[in-house]
């Protein structure tokens, strides 16, 4: 596995633990050498006990020499990261080629190259073209093989996976692929051998569609406010329709973290590239490019315009809960916006402090919920993490008169109703 990151880390992890010999490697040294001593560079329930578990056992091993690691492999997978190139909408692919041109030179003996990094349609093409530049087209084979990870349930995802897709149209690799994953197969994965294009392109649009169906249920939250009907029961109704699915259907602030945001945008430039339009995604990204300037707006009303001295608290700031990244996470628009107004703002993270928020004099970090609740006007329930559900505020936040603003819709409005607490949901 090269790259050590989300998909690298525990796709490598998981296969060591299915029976394979894995090797994890990374070009960053002090990432390696923490692994060596199970110390987890991400948040991922679970994943700390496997690493410890395989590492223990000799079948994962972690490594900064990739050609050593290639030569010893029969599969390699290229895990690298793929993101938005500055101020543009087209992925960033110069690790993958260079990963790619480093494979090259270290094969002597016939190897799967699969591309598990999320990448534009066409990208497995141009590896195969790298590669071929050193090694002869029999001593190799490029396939794609798209991840449906999420972060905070990655674990569970990849031992019990709706579908494997495996983008190739050559039979000895697709058969060698299809043992590989029999462990899931056998658990029920439907098992796809398609085009390596079609392979490319299934993962962006799996996450277009779902970013979509997100935007989608946000949109009518904001008509059922104006309405008095709660989303959820919309959600519901249209969610028990099999060919609609219940899930993802959770009205919230913008979808965030490093794959829609990212992938949406991708699409795009692959559409626009091949002189195509996807209005409907464009129309999606801006959306959500919209929603948090939307929901500011709904505070700055919940708070009859006055956000100047407000005390603020936000339970989560990371762009869900069970996971500790930031990345594109909405209170990154918001706290800023509301410390502009004037607003003095204390958070809560079950993942702690974070650096995105210390250049803010009026954002303070609490450890714990009762501080980053007490005597404050207005608590945003920002991420979903269970320990916020059952929370007594009336009893931490010492203050009559206090808002909850709840982005996840995690409390009943009745109850809270029935407590004489002021309280908003989301699209209701
Ligand atoms: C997403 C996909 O779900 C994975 O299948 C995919 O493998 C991954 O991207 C990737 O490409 O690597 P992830 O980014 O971890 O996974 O997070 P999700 O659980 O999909 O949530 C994304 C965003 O949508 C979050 O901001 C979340 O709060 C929001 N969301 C999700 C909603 O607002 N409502 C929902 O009903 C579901």
């Amino acid at each position: 596995m090269i790259g050590t990151g989300y998909v690298g880390l525990v796709s490598g992890v998981c296969f060591a633990d299915l029976g394979n010999d894995v090797i994890c490697v990374d070009k960053d040294i002090s990432k390696i050498n923490k692994l060596k001593k199970s110390i987890i560079p991400i948040y991922e329930p679970g994943l700390d006990e496997l690493v410890k578990k395989n590492y223990k056992s000799g079948r994962l091993k972690f490594s900064t020499n990739l050609a050593e690691s290639v030569q010893k492999s029969n599969i390699i997978f290229i895990c690298v990261g793929t993101p938005t190139k500055k101020n543009k909408y087209e992925a960033d692919l110069s690790q993958v080629y260079s990963v790619a041109k480093e494979i090259s030179l270290n094969i002597k003996s016939f190897k799967i190259i699969i591309n598990k990094s999320t990448v534009p349609v066409m990208t497995g093409d141009k590896v195969e073209k790298i590669i071929s530049n050193k090694v002869k087209k029999k001593l190799f084979s490029v396939i794609s093989n798209p991840e449906f990870l999420r972060e905070g349930e990655a674990i569970r995802d990849f031992i019990y996976p709706d579908r494997i897709v495996i983008g190739t149209s050559e039979k000895r690799s697709n058969k060698i692929l299809k043992n590989l994953y029999s462990p899931l197969i056998s658990k029920g994965a439907k098992y796809i051998n398609t085009s390596r294009r079609a392979a490319e392109l299934i993962k962006y649009a799996s996450n277009a569609f779902l970013a979509t169906k997100i935007t989608f249920i946000n949109e009518l939250a904001n008509l059922c406010e104006k309405l008095k009907i709660n989303v959820e029961d919309v959600s519901i109704g249209i969610g028990s329709d099999n060919r609609i699915g219940s899930r993802f259907l959770r009205a919230g602030p913008a979808y965030g973290g490093s794959c829609f945001p990212k992938d949406t945008r991708a699409l795009i430039d692959t559409a626009k590239k091949s002189k195509s339009s996807l209005s409907v995604i464009n129309t999606v990204i801006n959306s959500n490019n919209n929603r948090s300037k939307l929901l500011l707006n709904r505070i700055r009303k919940i708070l009859n315009n006055k956000i100047k001295n407000k005390k603020i608290t936000f339970l989560g700031v990371t762009f869900k809960a069970n996971t500790d990244d930031m990345r594109e996470s909405s209170s990154l628009e918001m706290i800023p916006f509301l410390n502009k107004k004037g607003a003095k703002i204390k958070y809560y993270d079950p993942t702690g402090i974070k650096t995105e928020f210390e250049k803010f004099k009026n954002v303070q970090f609490k450890n714990n919920i009762k501080d980053a609740c007490e005597m404050s006007d207005l608590i945003v329930i920002h991420t979903e993490w269970n320990e916020f559900k059952l929370i007594d505020l009336k009893k931490i936040v010492k203050k009559r008169n206090f808002i909850i603003f709840d982005m996840r819709n995690i409390y009943s409005a009745e109850k809270m109703k029935k407590q004489k607490i002021k309280y908003f949901g989301i699209g209701k």
